[in-house]
């Protein structure tokens, strides 16, 4: 027998990165069946957490009597007054005529992502560059949100990319505890350091003491 837990998102980042996570506890995790097909939950919340909980409620609804997870999270630089937020994944969406960036039709690349980020940060030494990465993990069941939890990873975000694995702003983001950015570690790796490998394990904590969360299948 074997736990399984579905996440929300088809980001296969995201997947890989819960794959890593979960693979030393020796559970598997899997996107909800079907995902891609599902319509896609407007992300206009204010928080991380405002989001996870508002895809997670929604996506439960289509796996009735499963614990669903979605996660919301972004990188926070401090040089830029916490930006880009809840707005990581649309980061250089075009002026939008005083639109936020969450009403852009579609999430914005990830290379043009980073091209952004580094614009902004340009003139701005090595020692002003901190920031984290913060996630906010939600469960639901049936359209209720059960619990959240939050992993922060800090770094300095560098002046140029390193590495090639990961996604999103992994290559920039520097981890002085290894001194290798996210995107020099393996899925495994990362998930023993990352802001959603540390939700993550919260989440299981929560697991095993609430004993609702996992549901086995065979
Ligand atoms: P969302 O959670 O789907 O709204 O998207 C979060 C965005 O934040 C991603 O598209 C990435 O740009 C960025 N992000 C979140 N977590 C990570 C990570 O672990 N590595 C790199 N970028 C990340």
């Amino acid at each position: 027998m074997t736990k399984k837990i579905l996440i929300a998102t088809s980001n296969p980042g995201k997947l890989r990165d819960f794959a890593g996570a979960a693979k030393a506890y020796g559970i598997e995790t899997a996107c909800i069946p079907g995902f891609s097909s599902l319509p896609a939950v407007v992300e206009d919340g204010l928080t991380f957490e405002a989001n996870a909980r508002k895809k997670a409620e929604a996506y439960s609804r289509y796996a009735p009597g499963e614990i669903v997870l979605a996660d919301d999270s972004g990188l926070e630089v401090d040089a830029l007054a916490g930006a880009p937020g809840v707005h990581s994944a649309r980061y250089a969406a075009p002026d939008l005529h005083n639109k936020e960036p969450h009403e852009a039709d579609a999430n914005t690349d990830d290379d043009a992502n980073n091209a952004r980020l580094l614009r902004e940060l340009k003139n701005i030494p090595l020692s002003k560059r901190t920031g984290r990465f913060v996630c906010v993990l939600a469960a639901a069941r049936d359209g209720k949100t059960l619990a959240t939890f939050r992993g922060t990873a800090e770094g300095i975000i560098l002046d140029a990319p390193r590495g090639v694995n990961g996604f999103g702003y992994d290559p920039l983001f520097y981890f002085p505890q290894i001194g290798k950015t996210f995107a020099e570690l393996s899925a495994e790796e990362k998930a023993g350091y990352s802001h959603r490998g540390k939700a993550f394990e919260k989440l299981l904590g929560w697991c095993e003491n609430s004993q609702e969360c996992v549901t086995d299948q065979r």
